[in-house]
């Protein structure tokens, strides 16, 4: 009994201790847990901080193909899914594209190196890109090794290509437009000018829109600011775009010059800015008709000059940014116009528009004076020729008749009296009209 009742009381010892032994055990078995799960989590932790692929970033050039790189550790049984947030972009199992899920936005643009898969290549040809390709892209692959995934973040742009710099007088008074096209993302455009002005005397002027492809274009105006002095401005337009870290420069300047026809003419030109591989253009308008006069290549040295004979620079001075143009016996007719010297070097536009007026020479002056006096005197001269012819051959006519002296006074007389006659007339008619 004592037994018993001691077994009992140790069943009941043992069953409590038994009880305390369960709990104690469960509770170990709780912190093992946790303590595994906590292990868990910081080995996940650790590798996804530590072990997992950073993103890769990728630019994308609007309407070429972009490809986005993923890399997997090669193994049977390859499974590569594409997608950007959530959207199927492209996938491919049991050795084949699977593309049924794929979102139209990719339809017929995506492609893998299916050749390149079983090296544990998983990268994605995108074709044709645009403005909406851009985001993040996650690679994913299950193999027999297990799962693998990256990311891609692809930006696209639309570099700017050109950059317009005129002159206009459309709206009334005139004004410098700075303009460029299809460009992404938004370009950004600055003016500043030469002698400098404040930005808020400037105040331009700049509207962008963007097309159905998302590409923008930007315009941008200034008023031509009145004249200071004798100071000529010299207006500079820049235009970058945010994944270009190269601007784009465009500058105008407007200038007039006065000269005599003959000799020679030096027409000035100085590039702003010092300048590499660039080209020297100069041409000519007049009357709305633009030639080009010559070109010069500062690599080759070498200039195309259509007025040769006419016209020529010095190669020497052009390289050291002064593109003068030199003129030999410039005409009034031929030579009077506008004369526009552009230094060009890809992502720079200098421009200087030189009207220039060719005037007469004094001499030529004097003579084109002296021959309208000539010719008044000439037709005076005519006159009084046929005057004197006439009234000598009245007098020989008289002279046969009756003797000079005489007939001097008919005629006077007949002169005087035709007009007596003639004023007698209308004081007739005038008292017949009153009777
Ligand atoms: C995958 O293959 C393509 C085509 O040969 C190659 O251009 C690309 O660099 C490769 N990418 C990787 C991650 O190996
Ligand atoms: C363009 O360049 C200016 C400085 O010249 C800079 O302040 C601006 O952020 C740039 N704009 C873009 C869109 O990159
Ligand atoms: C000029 O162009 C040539 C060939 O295009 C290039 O090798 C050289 O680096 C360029 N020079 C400068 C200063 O940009």
């Amino acid at each position: 009994m004592l037994l018993s009742g001691c077994i009992i009381d140790e069943d009941v010892i043992y069953d409590g201790s038994h009880s305390i032994e369960t709990i104690s055990f469960t509770m170990w078995k709780n912190a093992m847990a946790a303590a595994h799960a906590l292990v868990y989590a910081l080995v996940w932790i650790v590798t996804t901080t530590n072990g997992k692929i950073p993103d890769v970033f990728v630019s994308c050039r609007f309407s070429e193909d972009c490809l986005l790189p993923c890399a997997f550790k090669p193994a049977a049984e390859e499974v590569i899914g594409w997608t950007r947030q959530e959207v199927m972009v492209h996938s491919f199992a049991q050795g084949r594209d699977q593309l049924d899920q794929q979102h139209t936005h990719f339809t017929g643009r995506t492609a893998l190196f299916t050749d390149q898969i079983a090296h544990g290549n998983a990268s994605l040809l995108l074709k044709l890109c645009n403005t909406q390709d851009r985001g993040r892209y996650h690679c994913h692959v299950a193999t027999t090794r297990g799962n693998q995934e990256s990311f891609v973040i692809a930006k696209v742009e639309a570099p700017v290509q050109s950059l317009t710099l005129e002159m206009t007088r459309l709206s009334g008074h005139e004004e410098l437009k700075c303009s460029s096209r299809d460009v992404y993302p938004a370009p950004h455009v600055s003016w500043y000018t030469v002698p400098p002005e404040p930005l808020d005397t400037l105040k331009p002027i700049t509207r962008k829109m963007a097309n159905k492809n998302g590409l923008y274009s930007v315009e941008s105006k200034l008023r031509k600011l009145p004249r200071k002095d004798s100071s000529t401005y010299t207006y500079f337009c820049t235009v970058n775009s945010s994944y270009d870290t190269q601007t784009w420069r465009a500058s105008l300047q407007e200038r007039e010059l006065s000269s005599e026809e003959g000799g020679e003419l030096t027409i000035p030109c100085l590039s702003p800015m010092a300048l590499h591989n660039f080209t020297l253009t100069w041409t000519f308008t007049s009357a709305d008709e633009s030639k080009d006069i010559l070109t010069f290549n500062s690599q080759t040295e070498l200039t195309s000059n259509q007025w040769a004979g006419q016209a020529q620079v010095d190669h020497d001075l052009i390289l050291s940014g002064d593109g003068s143009l030199r003129l030999q016996n410039p005409q009034n007719a031929e030579h009077t116009g506008t004369y526009t010297c552009t230094f060009s070097n890809g992502r720079s536009h200098h421009m200087v528009h030189i009207w220039v007026n060719i005037t007469a020479t004094a001499v030529e002056r004097l003579q084109a004076e002296g021959s309208s006096w000539l010719w008044v005197f000439a037709v005076l001269l005519a006159a009084l020729a046929v005057l004197v012819t006439v009234l000598i051959l009245c007098r020989r006519k008289k002279a046969d008749r009756s003797p000079a002296s005489k007939s001097a006074e008919v005629a006077t007389e007949m002169h005087a009296m035709s007009t007596d006659e003639r004023e007698n007339g209308i004081q007739s008619e005038n008292s017949n009209q009153t009777d």
